[in-house]
């Protein structure tokens, strides 16, 4: 098949959460698998063009509004693949460093930027002569591209392509005026609820789920939430209508990068059957961030946006009776929410040598907390799949995880009569909830070595590879071409 990937973020080149990873990894899997696949993102500023970087000879003329733009087309290659690459350049868009949001909230014309990509990555596709049988898009920034496929370019070549996309998480929706449908050139009749209008204003995500041959999110519970009020975020009645072409997908991990016996960026490699690089990880993760150095405390490590998606306001509301009453090191990096960050440093000052922080994004400090920590906290109030429990089991971390989305579909519980599981789920979105898990986890790593030592195999023995759930992306690609074909 000829797949072609649209992203907002590509991991390594452009990341701000798990959709890089998913975007960065899948594709060499599919590419592996035989297929003919491409990914396109924007070229962000951010970008660093470095010697495995080519401009394309022919500028790409984009029409986004009035006028056309012509702009450079730089390509290279997903790491250690042969997945091709395009990033689109237009500076005036995209010269800012950050991807959605700058220091004021999010860029206000977000609309134009991605309805650029949007019309870029189609555009790129004519140019190179090259018409994919399924596009595969991701999240609201791409909610456009089934709407263009099924409107503007529907008398085109392109208007047999069919659509797969993804939703990484339904809660940023792309909320913007009604112009965005001139600048995409879509007739203006599409403003109507059935396609693209939400109280009043255009909803690029609404967009994307009605237009889209098939739906796809990221874990199978996320799949069912999401048809709930609860978890609809205002779009469930959409998903509910759009249930039949809707399935859950729990993703993988590039399992060769996220490998703890050959990670180059943690001090010492280990496996399940010798964890000796895994002390030696810890005491350097506890002298970066500034901890006690003690291969003993039972260290607790965190990885994640500080928002209250991923329950971080919870946990910044047990950590000082936890740290206050449990025998435990906290070693925590992220950033986001600034009230956050300001009580995260305030429970760093007043527990020295106990909580460390790091306030940033920091890709080598993240494994290295995967490889140093003892345990994996992520009291999630809503995950759509999340990935950092996946690598945290890999790196022989058990998780603590809030039970819901994709982190039930992961995790296994504990269970202290027979020893099975891989890690520890509560239910109640709540400081006490997860006070009294973390007692719970403490309790097993001091009391009952042999059990906590088990839980540790046992995760590292789980296969999160692409293998499973990249057969069944090649399957509802399958299944999408057939019905945009009308076979
Ligand atoms: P989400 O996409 O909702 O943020 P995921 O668990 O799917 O959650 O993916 C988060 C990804 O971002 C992981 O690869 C994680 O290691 C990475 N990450 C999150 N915060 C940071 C940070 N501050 N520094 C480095 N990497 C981070
Ligand atoms: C989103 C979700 C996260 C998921 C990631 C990759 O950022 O918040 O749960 O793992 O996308 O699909």
């Amino acid at each position: 098949l000829k797949i072609l990937f649209v992203s907002p973020e590509v991991e390594p080149f452009v990341k701000v959460g798990g959709l890089a990873d998913m975007v960065g990894s899948l594709p060499k899997d599919l590419a592996a698998m035989g297929h003919d696949v491409r990914v396109v993102c924007p070229a962000y500023g951010s970008l660093k063009l470095s010697d495995d970087w080519s401009a394309r000879n022919e500028p790409l003329g984009v029409d986004v509004g009035a006028a056309a733009h012509w702009g450079r087309t730089w390509v290279s290659h997903l790491p250690g693949s042969t997945v091709p690459i395009y990033c689109l350049e237009h500076e005036h868009l995209f010269g800012r460093p950050e991807v959605y949001a700058g220091p004021w909230g999010d860029h206000p014309d977000n609309d134009l930027r991605f309805i650029f990509l949007c019309r870029g990555a189609l555009t790129l596709c004519q140019q190179l002569d090259w018409i994919p049988d399924v596009v595969h898009c991701h999240d609201w920034t791409t909610g456009f591209l089934p709407l263009l496929l099924n409107t503007t370019l529907k008398n085109t070549p392109l208007g047999r392509t069919a659509s797969v996309f993804t939703i990484h998480n339904l809660e940023h929706q792309g909320y913007c005026d009604r112009r965005a449908l001139d600048f995409a050139h879509v007739p203006v009749n599409e403003f109507r609820a059935d396609s693209t209008e939400s109280h009043g204003k255009i909803n690029m995500m609404k967009a994307g789920l009605y237009h889209a041959t098939k739906i796809t999110t990221v874990s199978p519970t996320y799949a069912e939430e999401i048809k709930q009020p609860a978890g609809g975020f205002g779009l469930d009645p959409v998903l509910r209508f759009r249930a039949a072409d809707l399935m859950g997908i729990v993703n993988g991990i590039d399992t060769t990068s996220w490998n703890p016996a050959a990670d180059p960026n943690i001090p010492s490699s280990y496996t399940a059957q010798n964890f000796g690089g895994k002390t030696v990880c810890k005491a350097a993760l506890q002298k970066q961030l500034g901890l006690d150095i003690d291969p003993h405390i039972a260290l607790y490590g965190v990885v994640s946006r500080f928002a209250t998606q991923k329950g971080l306001d919870l946990l910044a509301e047990a950590l000082p009776h936890i740290v206050g009453r449990m025998h435990v090191q906290f070693a925590i990096l992220g950033s986001g929410d600034q009230g956050l960050e300001a009580v995260y440093r305030d429970c760093a000052a007043k527990f020295p040598g106990r909580v460390g922080l790091h306030v940033g994004f920091n890709a080598k400090l993240a494994r290295l907390i995967q490889a140093g920590s003892d345990f994996f906290v992520m009291p999630s109030r809503a995950e759509p799949c999340g990935l950092t429990q996946l690598y945290a089991m890999r790196y022989g971390t058990p998780p603590i995880v809030r039970a819901t989305g994709g982190l039930v579909d992961t995790v296994d519980q504990f269970d202290e009569t027979t020893g099975a599981g891989t890690g520890f789920k509560f239910e109640d979105a709540s400081a006490p909830a997860l006070y009294n898990t973390i007692g719970w986890a403490n309790a097993t790593y001091y009391d009952r070595p042999d059990q906590y030592r088990q839980l540790r195999r046992q995760g590292m023995a789980r296969d999160f590879s692409w293998g499973a759930s990249a057969r069944r992306y090649v399957d509802t690609y399958r299944w999408a071409i057939k019905s945009r074909r009308g076979e």
